[in-house]
């Protein structure tokens, strides 16, 4: 198969990433964390993660049994620029669950017809029912970030979407639907390494589209969108945690602990469940461009 973006990552790495980007890529070993503002220096251990990966997937099971004897409602947002990891991190929490229990929602651009809809009609008749988790792969939040840097929405129909976005959010809650919200932030070098990882991997190269070719060089619109939607939905009862997700591994331990430790599942093994890695998982204020 020929993508028609064929070699844009490479192109773009060579002759157009800003320096400083190019040559931390260049000069890194495998395991080395980019970021210099990131509090570890390499990855973490694979026998470490592994370790506490199944530990927390049976919490995880635990949590399925739980949703499934009171009915519970759990929705679970993740958002983040391009190969962040969201896909990667929900893979492993959906590792040993039931899928009827515990179901994704990507949910791809709108149709006609749903264009044609309240913006947040389509991401309404996905909730979870009672007894459901759900993990959505981006969010209604595609409005206030990538639908915003690529032109797709109206300002106004933006505008329109913060204006609602409170009361919307507020209803969940009102509701008993527990929701929660993980942004996972990747660095400028970070991603395009995984960019280039995927343009040379057969198995990985359909995770590439226009929009992260294309969103290359929109890197500051991206940041400014960003810190605005932060500013402007980070709520008591819809809180933001950002998870610093240079580090794969310990990014979807921190994901998966934060999840576990908002909710007074049966069983919980709080030695296993604990909150997670305060350098790793905060609120908006641990987030930086
Ligand atoms: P993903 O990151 O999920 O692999 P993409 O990077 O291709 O997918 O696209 C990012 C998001 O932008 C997706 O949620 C997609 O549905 C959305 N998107 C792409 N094109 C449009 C469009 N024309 N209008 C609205 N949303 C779009
Ligand atoms: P913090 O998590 O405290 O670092 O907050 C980061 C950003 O979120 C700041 O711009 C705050 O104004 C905003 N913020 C914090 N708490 C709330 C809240 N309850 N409702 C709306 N915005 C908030
Ligand atoms: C991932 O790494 O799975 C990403 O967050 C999804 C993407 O590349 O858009």
């Amino acid at each position: 198969m020929t993508l028609p973006f064929d070699g844009a990552i490479s192109r773009f790495y060579e002759s157009e990433a800003p320096q400083d980007v190019r040559e931390a890529i260049a000069r890194a070993d495998k395991d080395d964390i980019l970021d210099p503002a990131y509090p570890y220096d390499t990855e973490m251990r694979g026998k470490h993660y592994d370790a506490e990966m199944d530990a927390l997937q049976i919490e995880l099971v635990k949590l399925q049994a739980w949703v499934r004897d009171t009915g519970a409602r759990v929705a679970v947002v993740f958002e983040g620029r391009d190969a962040a990891g969201k896909g990667g991190t929900i893979k492993r929490i959906r590792e040993n669950l039931n899928p009827r229990l515990a179901r994704v929602v990507a949910l791809p651009k709108p149709s006609e017809r749903e264009a044609r809809e309240w913006y947040f009609q389509r991401y309404i008749s996905q909730l979870p029912a009672g007894g459901e988790i759900v993990l959505f792969d981006r969010s209604w939040y595609n409005r206030a970030v990538v639908e915003h840097v690529f032109g797709f929405c109206t300002p106004e129909e933006r505008e329109k979407f913060f204006r609602q976005l409170p009361s919307f959010e507020q209803m969940l809650a009102d509701e008993g639907i527990h929701l929660v919200k993980l942004w996972l932030n990747v660095g400028r070098a970070e991603q395009l390494r995984r960019f280039l990882k995927r343009e040379a991997d057969p198995l990985k190269q359909w995770k590439l589209s226009r929009i992260d070719v294309e969103g290359l060089k929109l890197w500051d619109a991206y940041s400014d969108a960003i810190a605005e939607t932060f500013e402007r939905s980070h709520f008591d009862y819809a809180p933001w945690t950002v998870i610093r997700s240079d580090d794969k591994k310990r990014a979807r331990l921190a994901a998966i602990r934060t999840i576990l430790s908002g909710l007074d599942y049966a069983g919980k093994d709080r030695a296993a469940a604990h909150a997670p890695d305060p350098d790793i998982a905060g609120g908006p204020s641990i987030w930086h461009g």
